[in-house]
């Protein structure tokens, strides 16, 4: 009786906290549990220098990314939906949370939006050479990313961000010709979550919780 007590309020607890805190504080908390200890320093210390969009629309004219009841989520959300699922996804790519595997997939999830309103977040309107722009901020960067990763899982998150919107990406040569058999499969992944979030079709409520 005692222990059922026990178990309702932890659990009404793990409800007023996810409901209460706002995706951002999401993502840290999810960064935290599943990246590992130099993986998440790192990413604080990005996070710290990168532009602050987390509450702008993943679509600055609104049209796009519509949620069912009309509303656009901000790029916060947008993350955390991808991340929440790339977390569940883990165990179909043999990944392990809290290794350097874990967290190139995690860097190319937070990271592919961030330069969204641009370098210094100073545009009114999306830039659409986003993916590119993020990708070489990543390899202009790989020194710093190597002390975490092996070349072929910075390949990973470099390719994963550079290459996130699938074909419409801004360093696809020529569209028609578009292969994802020349991509890795985790490029893909990522595109994947990235248009599921996009058409509302990801959701994080309260069974990821518990
Ligand atoms: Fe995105």
């Amino acid at each position: 009786m005692v222990q059922d007590k026990l178990v309702k309020t932890f659990l009404i607890y793990l409800i007023k906290k996810g409901i209460t805190m706002n995706y951002k504080e999401k993502i840290v908390e999810l960064l935290k549990e599943n990246m590992t200890d130099k993986g998440f320093i790192l990413w604080k210390g990005i996070d710290s220098i990168m532009p602050d969009i987390w509450n702008m629309p993943t679509s600055s004219t609104r049209k796009f990314h519509k949620k069912l009841n009309g509303d656009v989520p901000d790029i916060a959300e947008h993350v955390y939906q991808m991340l929440f699922s790339l977390v569940k996804l883990f165990r179909m790519f043999d990944i392990t949370p809290r290794t350097s595997d874990a967290d190139k997939l995690l860097f190319a999830v937070t990271l592919h939006d961030s330069l969204k309103y641009g370098r210094w977040a100073s545009r009114k309107h999306t830039d659409r050479r986003h993916d590119k722009e993020a990708a070489d901020m990543i390899s202009s960067n790989k020194k710093i990313f190597m002390k975490l990763l092996s070349e072929d899982q910075f390949n990973i998150l470099e390719e994963g961000i550079r290459f996130h919107s699938g074909r419409w990406s801004t360093d696809v040569i020529d569209r028609s010709s578009f292969n994802w058999n020349n991509y890795k499969v985790t490029t893909f992944m990522v595109h994947i979550l990235d248009m599921l979030s996009t058409v509302d079709c990801l959701q994080t409520d309260i069974r990821g919780l518990i």
